[in-house]
């Protein structure tokens, strides 16, 4: 057995015994299970349907519910979330990047305590990060793991590599449409191409910019259609959908969370449910083994690396 064969045994053994297996520390065992953070990425194929939004208010729901958050602002070179929360960052994924800044350094406090890795604004470099990049960052998330439950990641829209890359490292995938039709059709495009070139196979749903369930659950059921009809063994599971609400553009205009400045709007109490539903959903992140996810993945479809990185 070659030696990234053997890696690939690890990590399978790993997660046929819902264990989870570090690379970076080497921790193993029940112990470790405890310290598997929930990754969970939002994601979307058309811009502008939310997820910014979705990201910042889940991850203040989450904290309210007693959970140590770290989101990623992962539109590494187009910064969204500082700007949403008016806050001014002095350090950004570049400085880390540039190894100016470890990880920890780089890290601002949001509301209710969440910690957010800002992005960088109007850096090309940072749209498509190179393999040796991508491992960089994860290794610095990996050693975040202990102190984190759940890791949001707000990937951007699209179909680009990171917003792949993103996504495929996660173990858990929103997806958000909205009832435009080139929202729902870049949706599916999204799922397509993760599903045959990435082969992600499970997906959550939420639907944005409706007027009430029924709604929401007309574009989940034309998006699942035509993703039961082409493309094989997939599961979108229906997550639930947060309604127009104006309260919402007018929290942004204040640089603030809808659920922290308007508790009552409609659309804070759809995400304080959200919350709550995602977090009686089992994780498949301890099944899959939390950030380590990562690294599985990679091992398992880019055999490149192990040449670049010298493993075989
Ligand atoms: N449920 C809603 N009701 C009313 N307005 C909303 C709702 N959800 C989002 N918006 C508005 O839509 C706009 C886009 O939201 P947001 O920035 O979260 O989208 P995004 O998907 O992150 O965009 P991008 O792809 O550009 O990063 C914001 O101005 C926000 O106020
Ligand atoms: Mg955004």
């Amino acid at each position: 057995m070659d030696q990234a064969e053997e890696l690939r045994t690890i990590m399978n053994q790993a997660v046929e015994q819902k264990e989870c297996f570090s690379p970076v520390s080497g921790v193993r065992g029940d112990e470790a299970i405890l310290r598997c953070p929930r990754v969970i990425s939002v994601t979307s194929g058309k811009g502008g349907v939310g997820k910014t939004n979705v990201v910042v208010n889940l991850a203040l729901a989450f904290t309210r519910l007693g959970k140590k958050v770290l989101v990623l602002d992962a539109d590494l070179g187009l910064a969204n979330i500082d700007v949403l929360l008016g806050l001014a960052p002095r350090y950004t994924v570049e400085h880390l990047f540039g190894r100016e800044k470890s990880f920890s350094e780089i890290l601002i406090e949001g509301p209710g305590g969440m910690r957010i890795m800002p992005a960088s604004s109007g850096v090309s470099g940072l749209v498509d990060l190179n393999e040796t990049q991508k491992l960089f960052l994860l290794d610095e998330i990996d050693l975040m793991a202990e102190n984190i439950d759940i890791l949001l990641i707000d990937t951007g829209a699209g179909i680009s590599s990171n917003v792949l890359y993103f996504n495929m490292a996660a173990p858990e995938s929103i997806v958000i449409a909205t009832p435009e039709p080139t929202s729902m059709t870049d949706a599916y495009a999204l799922i397509k191409v993760l599903s045959t070139r990435c082969k992600k196979k499970d997906f959550m749903m939420l639907v944005n910019f409706v007027s009430d369930e029924e709604e929401a659950k007309g574009v989940f059921k034309k998006i699942s259609k035509v993703a039961d009809h082409f493309l094989k063994s997939l599961s979108i599971d229906y997550l639930g959908f947060i309604p127009f609400d104006e309260k919402l553009p007018l929290a942004v205009r204040h640089q603030k969370p809808v659920l922290e400045i308007f508790p009552k709007a409609p659309s804070s109490r759809h995400f304080e449910d959200l919350a709550r539903a995602i977090l009686e959903r089992p994780s498949r992140s301890v099944a899959t083994g939390g950030i380590q996810f990562f690294w599985k993945r990679l091992f398992e479809s880019q055999d490149d690396l192990y040449q670049e990185r010298g493993i075989v």
